[in-house]
């Protein structure tokens, strides 16, 4: 039996209080939604359908490119009629799993548990709750089957006792579905039609309901509210850094680490505190990372360290560098192995050849570094003249003198030097020394002025 996924994304979310729709809200630098999506997407299902309503332009553009079918539910007349809106779309003969844009951190493994259970044509992912306040309570008769779900506004006293709660994940046959969906009624205290009345149709027909449970409560923890993300936030963040402390990376306090993306490590990497890793990010062996780093989208060899305060996305740096403290690497950049950038220096789209230094104060733009050259303290490359951007390049041992500006393009030949302060805007022929600034003048007769009476 091949397998569709339900996703119901067309709640406003009304506490977010935000003119975003709930579901693209983001976890760990993922909207909620696309994370159900990716979990969903391990399961090799036939057809991801997802339910939205409101904010529904911004749903579709978020989801344009994958392989999503989208539903319209045009009013919101609860969790029942909004998987009716799919029923056309559905085979008769495929389990059809049901998620929620809400519920972000489910687990591929639960969710296979579950649809391993389905072999009669429904099974339902129950928890046990201490706190089962406004959840659908399971009811079950003394053999312990499933008899109904009855939600929390339309229970009894009795009823209200019940630990074991509705997750609304479920796995049901698609032809039950298309039976029982037309059925339902919306006679109860919310006046909408409750997808968990068909437990009770189940039920009737002698259709046997299996249960699971997920591995952890966390997993069918639904957001409302910006309180409930920060919380799901934090147990996700402290997730990801326990299996990398497993992993052999040292996380000086794992509570100050922050992963938004996806991390390859090698082994022995020392990470300080309040570092955030962003998008896709390899990490050598012996990486050492100081305290306040962002590193985004990069690729960073072994034994590189990166000092305090730096910032490197969508680079790529070789093994033995050091970077920072307060060092930028912007988008392009490539620093071969045994480079350094120092404190304040701002790379773009730029290579820098292996062991050259740029340590203090510079502004290296569309450049290509060779070996072993020095770029000195306040070097500029000028590669923008208001409207054009322009090459410089910078040959193998050259010693750039400290605030050079060098006026793209331009080309500095293998070992040459540039004296300190010069403007260059011609390009110096290896070996050479290019020197242009103005020459020195003393006065003696100079009188330091003194101060008006
Ligand atoms: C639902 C279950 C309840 C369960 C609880 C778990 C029903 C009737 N009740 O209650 O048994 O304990 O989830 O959290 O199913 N949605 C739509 N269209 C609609 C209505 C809802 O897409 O017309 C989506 C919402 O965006 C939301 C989800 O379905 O993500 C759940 O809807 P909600 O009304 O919050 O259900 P609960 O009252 O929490
Ligand atoms: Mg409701």
């Amino acid at each position: 039996m091949a397998l569709e996924v339900i996703i119901l994304a067309a709640g406003k979310g009304t506490r977010m209080k935000s003119a975003k729709p709930k579901v693209l809200h983001e976890l760990a630098g993922q909207s909620l939604v696309a994370r159900v999506v990716e979990t969903a997407q391990k399961l090799a299902p036939d057809n991801i359908h997802l339910v939205y309503g409101h904010g529904g332009e911004q749903i579709i553009n978020a989801f344009k490119d994958q392989p999503v079918n989208p539903v319209e539910q045009v009013e919101q007349k609860g969790t029942g009629h909004a998987v009716a809106q799919v029923l056309p779309h559905i085979d008769s003969d495929n389990k059809v799993l049901i998620l929620y844009g809400d519920v972000p951190l489910i687990e591929t493994e639960t969710l296979q548990r579950l649809i391993d259970k389905a072999s009669s044509g429904f099974s339902l992912l129950t928890v046990g709750l201490p706190n089962p306040q406004g959840y659908g309570r399971i009811v079950r008769d003394t053999d312990n089957n499933v008899k109904a779900i009855v939600e929390h506004k339309d229970a009894s006293e009795e009823q209200l006792m019940i630990s074991e709660v509705n997750t609304g994940v479920m796995c049901v046959r698609g032809d039950f579905l298309k039976r029982w969906l037309p059925e339902l009624s919306s006679d109860n205290s919310q006046g909408e039609y409750y997808l968990t009345d068909i437990v009770a149709m189940a039920e009737s027909e002698e259709v046997c309901i299996q249960t699971e449970q997920p591995a952890e409560t966390f997993e069918v923890e639904g957001i409302n509210d910006r309180l409930q993300l920060s919380r799901l936030e934090r147990i996700h963040q402290r997730k990801q850094a326990q299996y990398l402390m497993a992993n052999g990376i040292t996380l000086m306090d794992p509570a100050r680490f922050d992963l938004r993306g996806t991390l390859n490590t090698g082994t022995d990497i020392v990470i300080d505190i309040n570092t955030v890793i962003e998008g896709d990010v390899t990490l050598g062996s012996n990486v050492k990372i100081g305290p306040n780093c962002v590193i985004r989208n990069a690729s960073i060899g072994d034994g590189v360290e990166i000092l305090a305060n730096s910032l490197i996305e969508e680079s790529a740096v070789e093994n033995d560098c050091i970077i920072g403290p307060y060092a930028r690497l912007r988008p392009g950049t490539q620093l071969k192995s045994k480079a350094k950038v120092g404190n304040f220096v701002e790379i773009k789209k730029s290579t820098v050849g292996m062991g050259s230094k740029i340590n203090h104060l510079s502004y290296i733009g569309d450049t290509s570094v060779g070996e072993n050259a020095n770029i000195g303290a306040g070097t500029i490359t000028c590669n923008y003249d208001g409207v054009n951007k322009f090459q410089t390049e910078i040959g193998d041992g050259a010693f750039i003198g400290s605030n050079s500006s060098l006026i793209a393009p331009v080309k500095i030949g293998n070992n040459a030097t540039t004296g300190a302060g010069s403007a260059i805007n011609k390009d110096i022929p290896g070996e050479n020394l290019g020197i242009a600034r103005a020459k020195q003048r003393n006065i003696d007769t100079w009188q330091r002025p003194i101060k008006k009476p």
